[in-house]
């Protein structure tokens, strides 16, 4: 792959003058991979609006394709021309009908789609699938869906015993079980219910409270039998199968962890005042939004937004204190934050005082290890982290060491947005403004996982 080497230059505020800035808040990467792999499941038509297109959930429409299903994108127009939007339309021959797929499954760099379609096709007796993946998801573990999988009877093969990508999968009848697991893992809970969904009784999972709960709240309003119950501090969900998905139509809210970097861009800079409209306000999805209150940066909801089938969304006003407090962030926050940490270490190098991001073990195995390489971006731009056991903790407000910098996200889509909203921040006010101020960020693309126009947003600035 060609190296997308983007040179980021920086806000040239003059004093006094504020960031003031509103956007749309683009399509929700969960909630997007959900809706088509329901509407793939149900018999007929349905359709998804304001889908997001990016790299992870164009993998998902592939697989579904690839067993049969159509699946159309078009692009709307809607006399706007700064607003672009598009609709999937999907045509099931329903999941019972899947065929084997012919080719192997490329789930490319999409984590999501792994562990959830390996819960879904493990469950589908007589079909047969490979599934592989890019270098990041091939290092991914799949062993926590693959594990209580085959402990209700599930055929999977793969590398180091089915841990890791190329993985295969021989469907089965699979047996009701009440599973028990040890991570808050909205994926986990999401693979082992869309297998239940096929399963004849009642299945259920056991596990820390806090990951979102997209899977449930959705199975909920299409009609199956799922109860959510909560034991201390974990959640139990259950659901009656089988159970055959109606096909609806979808209508997808604004993605939290999208906004994330454009409230904190605002939250970093002196004045700075950002309104993100159409945002999801799921609980499990907004540790972030508290996170920032907790440093100083006074949120509001404007105006709460659409009603969408999917999940409710409003509009929020981010606008930035005189100056950020550190933060502490306690382990079991982590769930309800766990795709912004590298966003809100930005925000921590803003902010006077030791920062603690508590138990991030789990970061080590996202798309990168995360944890690692959100140290390595704070210490490239001139700024003070140390990871100690699975905590990180950021030195803030060291600001007139924070320079121009060069980084290479290694392909991951989160590192890449925090880099350039850093390089946005230093690029502008560290530096004399006669000087070239642009930070360098390989490999750049990789920001098309989740959010394919970030950097036109980020450039409009
Ligand atoms: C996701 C769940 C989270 C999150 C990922 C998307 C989902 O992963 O990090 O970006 O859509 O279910 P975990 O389940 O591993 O926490």
């Amino acid at each position: 792959m060609p190296n997308s080497r983007k040179s980021i230059s920086g806000l040239s505020l003059q004093s006094g003058q504020r960031l003031k800035f509103e956007i749309i808040c683009p399509p929700d990467k969960s909630l997007t991979h959900r809706a088509i792999i329901f509407s793939s499941m149900a018999l007929g038509k349905s359709l998804i609006s304001n889908p997001l297109l990016g790299a992870d959930c164009l993998a998902t429409c592939a697989a579904f394709r690839s067993l049969g299903v159509s699946i159309d994108i078009r692009n709307i127009e809607d006399g706007n021309a700064n607003v672009r939007s598009s609709i999937i339309d999907i045509d099931s021959p329903g999941v019972q009908k899947f065929h084997s797929a012919r080719n192997s499954l490329d789930f490319a760099n999409s984590g999501t789609t792994a562990r959830l379609l390996i819960g879904l096709f493990s469950s589908l007796e007589g079909l047969k699938v490979e599934i592989i993946g890019d270098e990041s998801l091939s290092k991914r573990p799949m062993q926590r869906v693959v594990s209580p999988l085959r402990r209700a009877g599930a055929k999977i093969d793969g590398v180091d015993g089915g841990n890791f990508l190329p993985i295969y999968i021989e469907g089965m009848k699979l047996k009701p079980l009440a599973h028990h697991v040890d991570k808050a893992s909205a994926q986990v809970k999401s693979a082992l219910l869309l297998a239940g969904m096929q399963i004849q009784g009642l299945s259920s999972v056991r596990l820390p409270k806090g990951g979102r709960d997209h899977t449930e709240r959705l199975l909920k309003k299409l009609g199956a039998k799922c109860s959510y119950e909560v034991i201390e501090n974990e959640e139990i969900i259950s659901i009656e199968g089988p159970f055959n998905v109606p096909a609806v139509n979808y209508n997808v809210p604004g993605d939290p962890s999208s906004a994330a970097f454009f409230a904190v861009l605002g939250a970093i800079v002196s004045k700075g005042e950002v309104t993100i409209k159409n945002m999801m306000t799921n609980p499990t999805r907004v540790g972030f939004v508290h996170a920032l209150e907790r440093m100083g940066v006074s949120v509001k909801i404007i105006a709460n937004s659409d009603h969408s089938f999917m999940e409710e969304t409003a509009d929020f006003s981010f606008s930035a204190p005189q100056s950020l407090s550190s933060v502490h962030i306690r382990s079991e926050e982590l769930p309800s934050l766990i795709d912004e940490i590298p966003i809100l270490a930005v925000a921590a190098m803003f902010a006077y005082g030791e920062s603690c991001f508590e138990g991030l073990a789990e970061l080590r195995v996202k798309e990168s290890d995360r944890l690692e390489e959100t140290k390595r971006l704070v210490i490239q731009a001139g700024g003070r982290a140390r990871i100690d056991g699975d905590n990180l903790y950021i030195q803030g407000g060291d600001i007139e060491n924070y320079g121009l910098f060069e980084y290479d996200p290694k392909g991951d889509h989160r590192l890449a947005m925090a880099a350039a909203v850093l390089a946005k921040r230093v690029g502008g006010f560290a530096f004399d403004r006669s000087k070239n101020v642009e930070c360098v960020l390989e490999n750049s693309d990789c920001v098309n996982v989740s959010f394919p126009n970030f950097f036109e947003i980020l450039d409009l600035l």
